[in-house]
């Protein structure tokens, strides 16, 4: 199972790096907005300044809406860096962008999913990821992790080799729903993954064996 970050955060993404379990960083507009990340140029420079501290894949989503648009958006993004995934939302071009792209190599994730209908589209147009957001069918009363596990399943079904990436997981608890679930990936905050370590069973033996250790070599 994949670990990625949700952030547009260096600094976060570096301690997600260093804790040597990171395999890569998902972003979309509004977390590149809430790091103030603004203007093409300064946009694309900070995917690569991403890309240089993570070793993995790292999805960069296109504004575009239009086919073309599109289009011209993920070869650009693409060529940035051989670590870039086009992040493409799951609407009518956004599946023929999904296509065309993975017809021509380029790694894809098609986000914004909350049905098997539309992992479906997504995974027969060639999708590298299918991103279906936890969080967001939580807020609704709708059960998120349901979703993934019907989209694990259908991928197992017919052999899709689309990898479920988990998003809007939020906290710990999803994490774990998740693994549960069967997720090929999860894209969270840092503390939703640091939060795995967590076990008073673990704090309470260490203090233990400090204990113990004292005694004797105190
Ligand atoms: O990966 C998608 C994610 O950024 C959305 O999360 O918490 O805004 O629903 P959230």
């Amino acid at each position: 199972m994949k670990f990625f970050i949700d952030t547009a955060n260096l600094d976060q993404i570096k301690e997600a790096q260093d804790l040597g379990i990171l395999d890569g960083v998902t972003t979309n507009p509004s977390l590149m907005a809430k790091e103030g990340i603004k203007g093409a140029e300064n946009i694309k420079k900070h995917y690569v300044d991403i890309c240089e501290i993570v070793d993995g894949d790292v999805s960069a989503e296109v504004i575009a809406t239009d086919f073309d648009g599109m289009i011209s958006e993920g070869l650009e993004l693409a060529a940035l860096h051989n670590q870039i995934v086009v992040k493409v939302p799951c609407t009518k071009n956004g599946i023929k962008a999904v296509k065309y792209l993975s017809t021509k190599g380029i790694r894809t994730n098609c986000t914004l999913i909350f049905s098997v209908g539309q992992a479906l589209l997504a995974a027969k147009a060639g999708a590298t990821y299918v991103s279906p957001f936890v969080g967001r069918l939580d807020d609704i009363c709708t059960d998120g992790i349901d979703l993934i596990r019907q989209i694990v399943d259908m991928n197992s079904y017919y052999g899709f080799e689309t990898q479920v990436l988990a998003a809007s997981v939020r906290h710990t608890m999803h994490m774990v729903q998740c693994i549960e679930a069967g997720a090929d990936v999860t894209t969270s905050p840092l503390n939703a993954i640091t939060g795995l370590l967590n076990h008073p069973l673990t704090d309470k033996g260490l203090a233990q064996f400090l204990a113990d250790y004292n005694k004797l070599n105190g």
